[in-house]
C-alpha cells in the first residue's frame, strides 16, 4: 500500500484525547500481544512494507529508538530527519515539508516546539501525524505510563495520580488522561508553574484537584509521577528554576505520603538529587524502566491503529 491510500478517515494522534477512551483500551490490548510477541521472539509484521518518518527538532533518545526499532519489528522502515540536517533548519516552511514528506510515507512522528506546529504540519499532512513531545503535549509517554500502570497493579480507573513539579508538557497531558480515563490527578507546581487555564480549559473538578504542598499531593496517591525541572526549550530559565523547585524533589519522606503500594514513575531523562532522590527512582517503588520499555510497544499498538484500523481479529500478527 503507498502512502496516498488510507483504510478509513484521516487519524492523528497529536494530543491524548484525539483517541476515544474505547481506542486507547483496544490500543493497550494490541499492545499487550506485541509486547507478548515481541518476548518470544514471535514475528508481528503487521506493517510490512510501510515508511515512518521521524522529525526530530528537540533531543531524544527513548523516542528516537522505541519509533525505530518498533517500526523495523513491525516490518516496516524508517527515515530520520532533524531541524540541522534538514531544510526545516533553512526556513522551509512546515506546511510544504508536510505536502511533501506525506506523499512518500505511511506515517510521520515529529517532536518539536510549540502544539501549533505539529498541527499546522498535521493539517498539510496525506499521512498520520503522531506528536513525539510538544511544549504542551506528550501523549505517547502518558501512554506508555497507564499501560506500565495496568500491567503492576490493574485498571487505573478511580485510582489517584500524583504530579509533583512542573506545569508541563506531561502534566497537562496527565490531566487530558484523567479526565478521559475517569482518575483523579493531583497536582504541586511551585508559583509561577501550574496549570495554565488557557491550555486546560475548565477542568472538572472531581478530576483535578491543585495542592500548594507537594506532600499533600502525595497523601493517599496511588502513583506519584515526576519530570525534569526544566524542559527541553526553556534552558535559560535553569538557575531560577532551581531556585523555585527547590521542594518539589519526590523523596522516600514524600512517597511515605502515598499509598503503601503506590509506584513511581518518571518519563526520563531524571536528575537524581533534583526532582527525585536516588534512592526513589532507583527503589523498589519505582517502574521507569517498564515505563520506558513500554513505549516502544504502545506505539507499535498505536502506529498499527492509526494505519490499519482496530482489525476485526485482534489476535491478527
Ligand atoms: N521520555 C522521553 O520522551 O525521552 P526522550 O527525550 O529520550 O525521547
Ligand atoms: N518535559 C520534558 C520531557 C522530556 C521527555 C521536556 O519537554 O523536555
Amino acid at each position: 500500500m503507498n502512502a496516498t491510500v488510507q483504510p478509513g478517515p484521516l487519524r492523528h494522534f497529536l494530543q491524548f484525547r484525539d483517541l476515544s477512551k474505547d481506542e486507547i483500551n483496544y490500543v493497550f490490548a494490541r499492545a499487550r500481544l506485541i509486547k507478548e510477541n515481541f518476548k518470544r521472539y514471535k514475528p508481528h509484521h503487521t506493517l510490512h512494507d510501510r515508511t515512518l518518518a521521524m522529525v526530530f527538532e528537540k533531543a531524544s533518545t527513548r523516542t528516537r529508538v522505541s519509533f525505530e526499532a518498533g517500526m523495523y519489528q513491525l516490518g516496516g522502515s524508517v527515515i530520520n530527519l532533524t531541524a540541522t540536517d534538514s531544510q526545516l533548519g533553512r526556513s522551509e516552511p512546515i506546511e510544504d515539508t508536510a505536502r511533501v514528506v506525506s506523499r512518500m510515507v505511511d506515517l510521520v512522528m515529529i517532536r518539536t516546539f510549540e502544539q501549533t506546529r505539529i498541527e499546522r504540519f498535521a493539517s498539510h499532512s496525506r499521512v498520520p501525524v503522531i506528536n513525539g513531545l510538544t511544549n504542551e503535549y506528550h501523549p505517547c509517554q502518558i501512554l506508555a505510563d497507564i499501560f506500565t500502570y495496568i500491567e503492576h497493579r490493574g485498571s487505573i480507573e478511580g485510582k489517584t495520580v500524583a504530579w509533583v513539579g512542573d506545569g508541563n508538557n506531561m502534566a497537562y497531558t496527565w490531566l487530558q488522561a484523567a479526565e478521559l480515563l475517569g482518575f483523579k490527578l493531583h497536582v504541586s507546581a511551585p508559583q509561577g508553574y501550574t496549570l495554565e487555564p488557557e491550555i486546560t480549559g475548565e477542568p472538572d473538578s472531581s478530576v483535578f484537584q491543585e495542592f500548594s504542598d507537594p506532600m499533600l499531593a502525595c497523601k493517599g496517591a496511588d502513583l506519584v509521577t515526576t519530570d525534569v525541572w526544566t524542559s527541553m526549550g526553556f534552558e535559560d530559565e535553569n538557575e531560577e528554576r532551581r531556585e523555585a523547585f527547590a521542594d518539589w524533589c519526590v523523596d522516600a519522606e514524600m512517597m511515605a505520603e502515598a499509598n503503601p503500594d503506590a509506584l513511581f514513575m518518571h518519563c526520563l531523562p531524571a536528575h537524581r538529587g533534583e526532582e527525585v532522590s536516588g534512592d526513589v527512582i532507583d527503589g523498589p517503588q519505582s517502574v521507569v524502566w517498564d515505563e520506558a520499555e513500554n513505549r516502544m510497544h504502545v506505539q507499535k499498538a498505536l502506529m498499527e491503529f492509526l494505519l490499519l484500523g482496530q482489525l476485526a481479529d485482534p489476535q491478527q500478527t
